[in-house]
């Protein structure tokens, strides 16, 4: 029996991926704000699948908060996947954005998933098994599309998981990016959005169950909406050409001009 622990268990994304991993007999540790939405789900799963769960109320945004979570990936019985999912949204211009709830978004989005992968992966390397899922967003890769900070925070969760990938990978341990596109879930409402304007809406659980088949195909990077891998591929090839200069002493002809 292994156990999973899921940040942003009581809602969208993060209690989707709940049901499924207690569905394939995982012990369950449910972290969020919302402790009457996290008991309820984990009363409803201990039933249906006879699983172990563990409630911990946090908000991933206060350090003190955080610090139980963080005391729990460390600690027995060994957490053996960790889905690095609670986030949120903050919809409107970079320059008329309030610091405060950039600052916010910054914590909750780029440091809480950073300081949970750091705290469970070198016990996941010295049992030289594990696995990391960090739920990121297409808009990693699009982020003229969106204005403000939304779009940076998930570029970093992208960068982080490939780096990570590349460091722990020969060491048993597996990192999933996920990329999820416009998912219905109530991160639209809670940023002061309206999801009923926004096109091409995938359900919670086709998203969850996609990124399931990735996770079992070991994908560094799944991209659940996209129809044809060939395009990731070629994404990555044009990539590794770039990087293929990026090994010079010298600055490129065009600018010694
Ligand atoms: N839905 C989409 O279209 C979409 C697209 C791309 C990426 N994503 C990403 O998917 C992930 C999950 O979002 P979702 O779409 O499922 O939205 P959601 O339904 O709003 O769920 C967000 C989850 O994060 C938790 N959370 C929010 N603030 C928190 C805090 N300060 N401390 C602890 N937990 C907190 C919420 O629980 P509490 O309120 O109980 O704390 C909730 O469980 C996010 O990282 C999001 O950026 C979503």
């Amino acid at each position: 029996m292994t156990t999973a622990l899921i940040t942003g268990a009581s809602s969208g994304i993060g209690s989707v991926y709940a049901r499924r991993l207690a569905a394939r007999g995982h012990d369950l540790v449910l972290v969020a704000r919302a402790t009457e939405r996290l008991n309820a789900l984990a009363t409803e799963l201990c039933q249906s699948h006879g699983v172990a769960i563990e409630v911990i109320t946090a908000d991933l945004i206060d350090g003190a908060q955080l610090e139980p979570v963080l005391q729990r990936l460390r600690s027995a019985p060994p957490i053996d996947i960790l889905v690095n999912n609670a986030g949120a949204g903050l919809i409107g211009d970079f320059a008329a954005a309030d610091p405060m709830e950039m600052h916010k978004l910054l914590q909750l989005n780029v440091l809480a998933p950073t300081l949970l992968a750091s705290a469970v992966i070198g016990g996941m390397v010295e049992r030289g098994s594990g696995s990391i899922i960090n739920i990121a967003s297409v808009l990693a890769l699009l982020p003229e599309y969106a204005h403000g900070i939304y779009a940076a925070t998930k570029s970093y969760v992208l960068t982080l998981s490939q780096s990570l990938a590349a460091e722990v990978a020969s060491k048993g341990v597996y990192v999933q990016a996920v990329l999820p596109a416009a998912t219905r879930t109530e991160i639209y409402e809670r940023a002061g959005g309206d999801i009923s304007k926004v096109p091409d809406v995938m359900e919670v659980d086709d998203l969850v169950d996609a990124a399931l088949v990735g996770f079992d195909r070991k994908e560094l990077v799944t991209i659940p909406p996209v129809p044809d891998v060939a395009a990731w591929e070629a994404f990555e090839q044009a990539r590794g050409v770039l990087a293929s200069g990026f090994s010079n002493s010298t600055p490129a002809a065009r600018y010694r001009s």
